[in-house]
Formats: structure tokens, sequence, C-alpha cells
């Protein structure tokens, strides 16, 4: 499936995502990565990786729904089939989402449905868990709200900071991204309302 990747900063996942399609048994293929943000780390990954990159500044559309459309023309011409956000830090338009509904993934850094949004690793501490972790999940209208694929676990220990556990949680992202992209390329995701059931018994 060829793969399209908005990105907004240090671009972390979208290098999971490099990574593990740079295997030739791999069902994914990164043909574009846009960018909201002039000059982030994340567009000389994709640059050094080969992949087509275009920046698309939200700044310069007079509406949510005016910028979203530019980034959907840029995808469509690129012949993308699914798109992967990854750390894009912009809120969606309802019409985008449903698009892309069923063929775009988020990956958050929390144990969705729990810490929705912004700060996640500062609000699990504060609020004592002692699980915390990453979603990989559907997109739909409702921010970190869609069918959830793909979960990990890290404990909270005693003495974390915000980012001794953001560190920690990371590294669960980087296996989980990857994962949840094959499995969706792979045609293994039902949805059924706002559950997906995953076929992983071949993974
Ligand atoms: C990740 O923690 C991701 O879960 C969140 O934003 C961060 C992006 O990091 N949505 P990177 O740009 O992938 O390194």
């Amino acid at each position: 499936a060829k793969v399209g990747v908005l990105v907004s900063g240090r671009g972390s996942n979208l290098q999971a995502l490099i990574d593990a399609c740079a295997d030739p048994a791999f069902p994914a293929e990164i043909v574009l990565v846009i960018s909201n943000v002039p000059k982030v780390f994340a567009l000389e990954r994709a640059e050094r990786a080969g992949i087509a990159t275009r920046t698309i500044p939200h700044k310069d559309f007079a509406s949510r729904e005016a910028f979203d459309q530019a980034m959907d023309a840029e995808l469509r011409q690129a012949g993308v089939e699914i798109v992967c956000l990854a750390g894009f830090m912009r809120l969606l338009s309802a019409p985008f989402t449903q698009g892309w509904a069923g063929r775009m993934i988020n990956i958050h850094p929390a144990l969705l449905p729990s810490f929705k949004g912004l700060h996640t690793h500062r609000r699990a501490i504060e609020e004592g868990v002692k699980l915390h972790g990453c979603t990989v999940h559907l997109v739909t209208p409702d921010l970190d709200a869609g069918p959830i694929l793909v979960q990990a676990a890290v404990p909270v220990l005693p003495d974390d900071t915000e980012d001794s556990l953001a560190a920690r949680v990371l590294e669960q992202e980087h296996q989980c991204y990857p994962l949840a992209l094959r499995l969706l390329a792979e045609g293994k995701v039902r949805v059924d309302g706002n559950c997906a059931h995953v076929d992983a018994t071949a993974t």
C-alpha cells in the first residue's frame, strides 16, 4: 500500500515507519511526507530516505478546511492509500477525516481512552497511574477517539519525570506504529462500530 505521513516535528515515529518499510517484505511504502511546519527534522529524515516531501504551512490558509483540502489534494495526487499521522499537531476537519475513514491512523502517547489531548505524560504522573503507554488508532472526527488497533503499556516508576516516562513510552511507540500499519495494509483490520477487530494470528 502507498502511504502518506503527516508530521510537524522531530519525526522519530516517521523514522520507525521508514525503517520498517525498508524491509522488502513489509506491505507498505511511504510515497509522501507532508509537514505543516517548515524545516522540521522529520522532513530531513524523509529526504535522507529519498521520499518526496511537501511543506504546507497551515498559516497560509484562511480556514482549517482549506488547509486540509490542500493536504488532501497532495495525498491523492501521490496515489496515497493509507495516511499515518506521526506527531502531526493540527486538529483535522470532519470532511478530511471522513474522506480517509478506515485508512488514516494516529499514534497517541497514552493508553486511550485515558489521557486524550496534550501533555499526556505529565498528566499520567499527576494522576498517579501505575501503567501508561501508547495507542495506535483509526482517525475519526473526534480527537483521539477512533477504533483502537494496537496498544503497549509501560510501568510508571516512582522517580519518573515527564521526560523519563516519555522516553519509555516512545520506545513502545516505535514498535507499535509499524505493527499497526502492517496490520492495516494487510487488510487484517475489521471495524465494527467504534471497535476494531484485528486478526493478528499470522504475525
Ligand atoms: C509522539 O509522542 C507521538 O505519540 C505524539 O507526538 C510525538 C511525536 O514524536 N503524537 P515524533 O515526532 O514521532 O518523534
